[in-house]
């Protein structure tokens, strides 16, 4: 019987090359240790499928691009883009970023930190999950260095408020600066899929970038070194382990 053609034309071992899992890496991890270059490194929170890790890689090649997905199917997904463009200067660890940013990465590592259209988590029970909360950006201060941007954009007002409100209090970056919005010169010119599909319906995108203060109002904490227990591939915004939930019908 004819074999059915695979459904991933990407062979494992070329997703491979792009992949590390996050268990497998050390702890503490400093991520120049994973790049053959010694750029600058920037880190996608939640990459999703990869738009925005794929064109980052190919137009900065100055730049080292590091994506953490907690789906383990989307990270394989971004990790197979990379590899079509033969990306030697981006890497996807499927795994939950809060582990890699509180737990393991060491202090001032980072250039920037990307964070495009974060899961909202609508149920008030679930609120605890989303990932731009105050500890989790209090580490992402750490692990900026000097003059380290925090990218955040959102389709979710009532997030994109909260989290200047978080950002103001944590007192670890300057001022929200204004990112305008300009039009899309062609059907795959927006910063990720979930720009792309919010724009397309009309929708309006909250967004900002933040510089870390060289004179943060208090210090920003220490590596935290007790382990929050490993979530593996879930929970996504339903709390069940796939891409994504049935509770969000966004995606
Ligand atoms: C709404 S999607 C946005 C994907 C992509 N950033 C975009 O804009 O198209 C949110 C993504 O974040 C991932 N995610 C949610 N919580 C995460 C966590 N704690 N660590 C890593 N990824 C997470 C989800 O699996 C999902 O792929």
């Amino acid at each position: 019987m004819a074999r059915s053609p695979r459904k991933h034309p990407v062979a494992d071992a070329e997703v491979a090359a792009c992949l590390r899992p996050l268990d497998s890496l050390p702890c503490p991890l400093d991520p120049r240790s994973l790049f053959a270059a010694t750029s600058p490194i920037e880190l996608e929170v939640g990459c999703g499928k990869g738009l925005f890790l794929e064109k980052a890689a190919v137009s900065r090649p100055d730049t080292n691009w590091l994506g953490i997905e907690i789906s383990t199917p989307y990270a394989r997904l971004c990790a197979a883009r990379l590899s079509k463009r033969h990306a030697t200067n981006a890497l996807v660890i499927p795994g939950d970023a809060r582990r890699l940013v509180e737990e393991m990465l060491v202090d001032g590592c980072l250039a920037a930190v990307h964070v495009y259209f974060p899961d909202p988590w609508w149920k008030a029970r679930h609120r605890k999950r989303r990932v731009l909360a105050a500890d989790f950006l209090a580490h992402v201060a750490r692990t900026l260095g000097p003059a380290g941007i925090l990218h955040v954009w959102t389709d979710v007002e009532e997030y994109f408020r909260e989290t200047l409100a978080i950002v103001a209090g944590g007192g670890f970056f300057g001022e929200p600066q204004t990112v305008v919005e300009r039009p899309a010169e062609h059907d795959l010119d927006y910063r990720t899929h979930f720009e792309r599909r919010t724009r397309l319906a009309g929708e309006p995108v909250w967004r900002t970038f933040f510089v870390r203060r060289d004179d943060p109002v208090t210090a920003p904490p220490p590596r935290r070194s007790a382990a929050i227990p490993p979530r593996g591939d879930a929970p996504s915004r339903s709390g069940r382990a796939v891409p994504r939930p049935a509770s969000d019908s966004r995606q």
